[in-house]
């Protein structure tokens, strides 16, 4: 027989698909990759089922109790492949000044001859997925489909979770529709009769995206944002590249509804860094004190904010499930998520217990007596015991059983605070916009900008405290503008533009515009720890940028901006002293002395476009931090 005949896998397109350069570019990436077999996702159920049990049978699922965890897996990954790697992530845009200095940038022609080799016979030996995928409601006129070819059915599954996907996707797409390609391959292909491992990966990783052909290309990880190509890659790198030619942002934000007793209800999109509270604070639960007050979920982690006729900004919610972090989660902390948890639900990277369960740091909160479980299986399926956890932990404290970028992947019907119109294609009106970062000092908890040219000042200059979320070294300060640091697909000015044009455009049409707010929810005290006790109360800090909306509640002016006084807040049903109160909004004038200096390298950083807004903003708060 013609070995060239024998080599290609049967495409197997369904003849549901009618879309000819989809299927060609599907075989134009099987040649390339040389899987054994291709396999088109139709995103049902009993795919969805069928996929799991393969996972299972393979070792890279372990199915959980069935009367503890309905219809849940665990995976525990390749202890080198835990989080997205922001070194190995690229903007590969025709002029590098395009990508900016915040981006690792590297000519498009070089980087598609240095991937060309590595995706070459990648998925040899594994079957190559083809996961039809909608960002946002399938057909909405806001919506962009997406078709990511995996050869890790771990992707498939979890794709199935966070974004609509399926056989709909492809009637939406009819013969000629648009589709942003992306393709993902674990980078680890096997010889013939070579046995599997469990995670499959490669030590060589290549995070990569064309802005001008709207591409991604994915080699070597299977976790998360690596590989799950629809969120950060799509619904936000490339996103930003379409929502800066279209007039629409594409944002790391969480929206969430806030309705007030008298049942008016307010829409805030916020953006934290990862790991700083996003999911947490869109599924807030008003503590006591907040009688009568609502707080539901549209979106936990990215946002696509358009524009509408009537000049105000709706935001809709791309996902359709949320990739959260694990550890902290709690029935304390976050009793929506943890219900969400209750059943349906993929674990990557939390510990396993001996009952068939999941545990992570956080979780002894939710055990009578505070308990620290007896025995677990720890991320990396060893033994572990609080004396073990003792032993081998560092700095006197335990050995994480759960690794600090563990999370779980659940679909949003599951969150018991769903917003009724979390999947309106029309989306909702934002009242207010928040930037928070994770600052134990210098930061207050919260900050109102006092128009939007400032506000757009306090988004670009915000720091936060790294975390576990990315490979690199966590707790370092470093800016992190609009929390998209490592999410922005094009040159960080000309993005702080885009806003300030936007404020613009809306202004002259009339409008008004959302309020901004930056928030910390992470001061410490003396003795290290948190002073503020966030979570549900966090609401203390959104009852008053409401207020602020409705022009009933007080704040004081300070160098950067409004700041609300002891009295000003809504105490009911906590104990918060003046004193400590005053620990989380001091103004620390040498400390912003400092910060401003930490602007200044930012912007120094930035030059190429800095917007002159931004410039003179800053100079105004020099005077007022030098007065
Ligand atoms: P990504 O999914 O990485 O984008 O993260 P996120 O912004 O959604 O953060 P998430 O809500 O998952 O919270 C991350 C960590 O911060 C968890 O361990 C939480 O328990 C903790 N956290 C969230 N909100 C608060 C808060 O108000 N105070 C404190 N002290 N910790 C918080
Ligand atoms: C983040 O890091 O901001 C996340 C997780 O939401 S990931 O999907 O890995 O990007
Ligand atoms: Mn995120």
């Amino acid at each position: 027989m013609d070995q060239a005949v024998m080599q290609e896998p049967n495409l197997n397109a369904p003849p549901h698909v009618r879309h000819q350069r989809l299927i060609a570019w599907v075989a134009d990436i099987a040649a390339l990759c040389k899987p054994d077999a291709v396999y088109w996702c139709d995103g049902s159920d009993a795919e969805y089922q069928r996929l799991c049990q393969q996972l299972v049978d393979a070792g890279t699922f372990i199915k959980l109790s069935d009367s503890k965890r309905p219809n849940s897996f665990l995976a525990h990954s390749d202890p080198d492949d835990v989080a997205r790697v922001e070194d190995r992530t690229y903007i590969c845009s025709a002029n590098k000044d395009d990508a900016g200095p915040t981006n690792n940038w590297t000519d498009p022609d070089e980087m598609r001859a240095t991937l060309q080799p590595l995706f070459d016979g990648s998925m040899r030996g594994r079957t190559m997925y083809v996961v039809p995928f909608s960002m946002g409601p399938l057909g909405s006129p806001i919506a962009h489909i997406g078709v990511e070819l995996s050869d890790s059915p771990y992707v498939a599954v979890n794709m199935k979770i966070m974004t609509r996907m399926g056989k709909a996707v492809f009637d939406v797409l009819g013969t000629d529709g648009d589709f942003v390609p992306c393709v993902h391959t674990v980078g680890a292909p096997l010889a013939d009769g070579e046995e599997d491992v469990k995670w499959p990966c490669n030590k060589t990783k290549y995070i990569v995206h064309y802005p001008e052909t709207r591409e991604i290309w994915s080699f070597g990880s299977g976790y998360g944002g690596n590989a799950l190509l629809g969120k950060k890659c799509f619904a936000l790198r490339i996103a930003s590249n379409m929502g800066r030619d279209e007039g629409w942002l594409a944002e790391h934000m969480l929206i969430l509804g806030v309705t007030n007793p008298q049942g008016k209800k307010y829409h805030v999109a916020a953006a934290f860094p990862s790991a700083c509270g996003k999911t947490n604070f869109s599924m807030l639960v008003p503590p006591s004190g907040f009688d009568g007050w609502e707080v539901t979920t549209i979106g936990d982690d990215i946002a696509w904010i358009k524009p509408s006729a009537d000049g105000r900004l709706r935001a809709i919610n791309p996902e359709a499930g949320y990739f959260g972090v694990a550890p902290g989660t709690n029935m304390l902390t976050n009793p929506n998520c943890m219900r969400s948890l209750s059943r349906d639900t993929i674990f990557t990277n939390v510990a396993l217990t001996d009952d068939g369960d999941v545990w992570w740091e956080g979780m002894e909160h939710d055990a009578p007596g505070q308990a620290l479980p007896a025995h677990l299986i720890d991320w990396q399926g060893k033994d572990w015991t609080p004396e073990i956890a003792k032993a081998q932990g560092k700095d006197g404290k335990l050995k994480l059983a759960a690794h600090a970028n563990s999370r779980f992947t659940v679909a949003a019907t599951n969150n018991p605070a769903l917003d009724a119109a979390w999947d309106d294609p029309k989306g909702v009106a934002i009242d207010a916009f928040i930037f928070g970062g994770r600052r134990s000092t210098t930061v207050p908890l919260v900050t109102e900008a006092r128009n939007w040219v400032e506000g757009v000042y306090m988004a670009a200059t915000m720091g936060s405290e790294t975390t576990a979320a990315a490979t690199s070294a966590a707790g370092v300060v470093r800016r992190d503008p609009f929390a998209m640091l490592p999410f922005a697909g094009y040159n960080m000015s000309d993005y702080f533009q885009h806003w300030l044009d936007l404020g613009d455009k809306l202004a002259k049409s009339g409008a008004t515009l959302p309020k901004i707010y930056t928030t910390n929810w992470f001061r410490k005290g003396a003795d290290g720890k948190f002073v503020w006790p966030g979570y549900g109360e966090n609401m203390r800090v959104l009852k008053w940028t409401i207020d602020r909306i409705e022009g009933t509640a007080h704040g004081t002016e300070h160098a950067t901006g409004v700041i609300p006084a002891y009295e000003d807040q809504h105490w009911t049903g906590l104990d918060f002293s003046a004193e400590q109160f005053k620990t989380v909004t001091s103004m620390d004038k040498a400390a912003w002395q400092a910060e401003l200096k930490l602007h200044e390298e930012l912007f120094s950083q930035l030059a190429f476009h800095m917007p002159q807004a931004l410039i003179d903003n800053k100079a105004k708060l020099a005077e007022r931090l030098a007065a």
